[in-house]
């Protein structure tokens, strides 16, 4: 009795240090042309904490497309391990075709098995007006919520069709538009810090 006393305080105590050893945030991030990288900067500069690429060993578009079409899971880089050591984390990457992509969802998935809170942002190309379309971002967000569930804290969503100066016609197919310095407009700083402020509410 005495020892089983002893080993439940010693769980309880080990679980409080635990806790005051956890870091805040960690953002995880992947980006195949630096869009989503480019929003996981300002969010590591606002929230002053840790962003790490999520890698997995499948590099083709193609490929990881059709992946994430089947809903296929696939291994990455981030262990649950260090998902552990924070207290929320922060995904952030693209669409493809409409899709929550399977890197996306692997994080998901680690966070949901350790119970771990997340917030999740989605960068874009796809217009305000077609937010709903097959392409836009609500319809990936509904996914992730989805999934989810009520680990998911908070959404967002940074199109690139944002950015200062975006004209329809000079973007296309073949050029794309991408975040900057110089061209992150006042509606893409204005959904930074809407999205921080839910982070840390
Ligand atoms: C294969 C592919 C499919 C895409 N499909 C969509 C889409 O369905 N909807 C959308 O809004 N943008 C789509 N995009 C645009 C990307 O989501 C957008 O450029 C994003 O910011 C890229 O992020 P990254 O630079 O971090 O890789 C697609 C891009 C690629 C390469």
């Amino acid at each position: 009795m005495h020892t089983t006393r002893n080993v439940h305080s010693h769980t309880v105590a080990k679980k409080h240090t635990e806790k005051e050893l956890m870091k805040k945030y960690l953002i995880l991030y992947y980006s195949k042309t630096n869009n989503s990288k480019f929003i996981a900067e300002r969010l590591s500069k606002e929230l002053n904490c840790e962003m790490e690429m999520i890698e997995s060993k499948i590099h083709n578009i193609g490929l990881l497309f059709f992946i994430s079409l089947l809903n296929i899971p696939i291994p990455i880089n981030v262990s649950k391990e260090k998902i552990k050591q924070y207290e929320a984390i922060i995904i952030v990457g693209p669409i493809w075709g409409g899709l929550l992509i399977a890197p996306l969802k692997s994080v998901i998935k680690k966070c949901i098995g350790l119970n771990k809170p997340f917030h999740f942002a989605l960068t874009c190309e796809s217009k305000e007006s077609d937010k709903d379309s097959k392409y836009g971002y609500n319809t990936v967000l509904v996914k992730a919520k989805a999934l989810g569930g009520n680990l998911i804290k908070s959404t967002s969503a940074f199109s690139t069709s944002l950015i200062s100066g975006y004209h329809e016609k000079e973007f296309n197919i073949h050029v794309k538009a991408k975040f900057n310095e110089d061209n992150f407009s006042e509606e893409l700083k204005n959904r930074v810090n809407i999205f921080v402020s839910k982070i840390k509410n």
